[in-house]
């Protein structure tokens, strides 16, 4: 059903004003009491045996909303109730910032995709804060707040706008992620690099540390699929080194290889991030990658063209504690969690594995 109204309706529509559109719509049924409970009850049925444990958080299920979709924190109630075990927010920057200029988002449906050079467009720390502080949960959800740098701070400065978001939202944040790999703000993959990594997360940890007393708040990394293999075993060793809590793999690509014949060139030219189907191969060998390096020391974040119950296992299997989605809800619809709930469920029950803990990594800790 949802795909027919998709191609009646948000298909014709300018892929943004389609994503605000059932933003709000999203944001207006979670206000309705009966409403919400009927949906949930029908959209985010909870299995037991997905019950997941991550830094120290326990989630409903390890499959959450990955970054970018709600980048100012106006509807994490409303992605609970379709059935997202926890909600990613942000990117939020220090500053405010309007992002590129549109159009910025394209659909590349053939191909099961988006391009996206939104530039981080957000409310900036100060009023994210505010609103989470002021927020009143509906629903138990795991919240993640993920940081970057406003685009007018100079790369030498990164640290000092990375800390102030630090320091206002991890407060409100059951983990914190430090985003540095979003191909739309000229500079920020440099943060990737090592030497420009190990003061930024450390500065970030300290800044959190300092911020919330009664807690520590995890602190995760998210990492792009165009890093060089070497590149991503210098980040998982840096990230156990500096006893990070998780790395999220992966974000979007600034390569077009795996896109169908099918889409038209003109859109496959677009500049921006690559997401979607196109993106899964390499998100799945990224976190083989760093399974197979941090073993069980750091937790792993699967994201990156999951669009079924299989991708999201296949995940697990080779490492992630916990999958996100983002492009395949755009496709899929309001029915997708529930989709990948149940047969995830359905793959745990028919597996050797008693758990899902017990999942995790089992193809790659397999001897060949
Ligand atoms: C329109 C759009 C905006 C995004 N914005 C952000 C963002 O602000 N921060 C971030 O870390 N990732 C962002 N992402 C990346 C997603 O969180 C995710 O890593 C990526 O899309 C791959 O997952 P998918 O194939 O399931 O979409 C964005 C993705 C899309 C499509």
């Amino acid at each position: 059903m949802y795909k027919i109204f998709f191609n009646l309706v948000f298909k014709r529509m300018d892929p943004e004003k389609a994503h605000y559109l059932a933003f709000r719509w999203i944001r207006l049924a979670v206000r309705i009491p009966g409403l919400r409970t009927f949906v949930a009850a029908a959209l985010a049925p909870r299995h037991k045996e997905l019950r997941t444990e991550a830094f120290g958080l326990r989630m409903h299920g390890p499959f959450g909303l990955a970054a970018g979709f709600d980048k100012n924190a106006v509807a994490i109630d409303g992605m609970s109730m379709l059935g997202f075990d926890h909600v990613e927010i942000g990117t939020v920057t220090g500053e405010p910032q309007p992002g590129n200029p549109r159009k910025r988002l394209f659909r590349l449906v053939a191909d099961r995709a988006l391009i996206n050079r939104m530039g981080f467009n957000n409310d900036g720390s100060l009023t994210v804060a505010a609103r989470l502080a002021t927020r009143e949960p509906v629903f138990r959800t795991v919240v993640g707040v993920n940081i970057g740098k406003t685009k007018v701070v100079p790369e030498a400065e990164a640290v000092g706008d990375y800390v102030k978001s630090a320091e206002r939202l991890a407060p409100y944040a059951d983990y914190l992620v430090v985003n540095v790999s979003s191909p739309n703000t000229p500079g920020l993959r440099n943060l990737q690099a090592t030497e420009a990594l190990r003061p930024l997360l450390t500065a970030v940890r300290e800044a959190a540390d300092r911020t919330v007393a009664n807690r520590r708040v995890p602190l995760l990394v998210k990492i792009a699929p165009d890093l060089a293999d070497e590149d991503i075993d210098a980040v998982a060793d840096l990230a156990v080194e500096l006893g990070l809590d998780g790395i999220i793999a992966t974000n979007t690509t600034i390569a077009r290889e795996g896109l169908g014949l099918t889409s038209a060139p003109s859109l496959v030219k677009e500049t921006g991030g690559l997401s979607g189907a196109p993106l899964k191969a390499r998100s799945l060998e990224v976190l083989r990658r760093l399974y197979a390096r941090v073993g069980d020391r750091i937790t792993l974040v699967g994201v990156g063209g999951i669009e079924t119950a299989e991708d999201a296992w296949q995940r697990i299997l080779a490492g992630a504690t916990l999958v996100q989605g983002y492009s395949a809800f755009i496709y899929e619809g309001p029915f997708w969690c529930r989709a990948v709930h149940k047969g995830l469920a359905s793959r745990l029950r028919t597996s050797p594995y008693a758990t899902l803990a017990d999942a995790v990594g089992a193809d790659v800790r397999k001897p060949a």
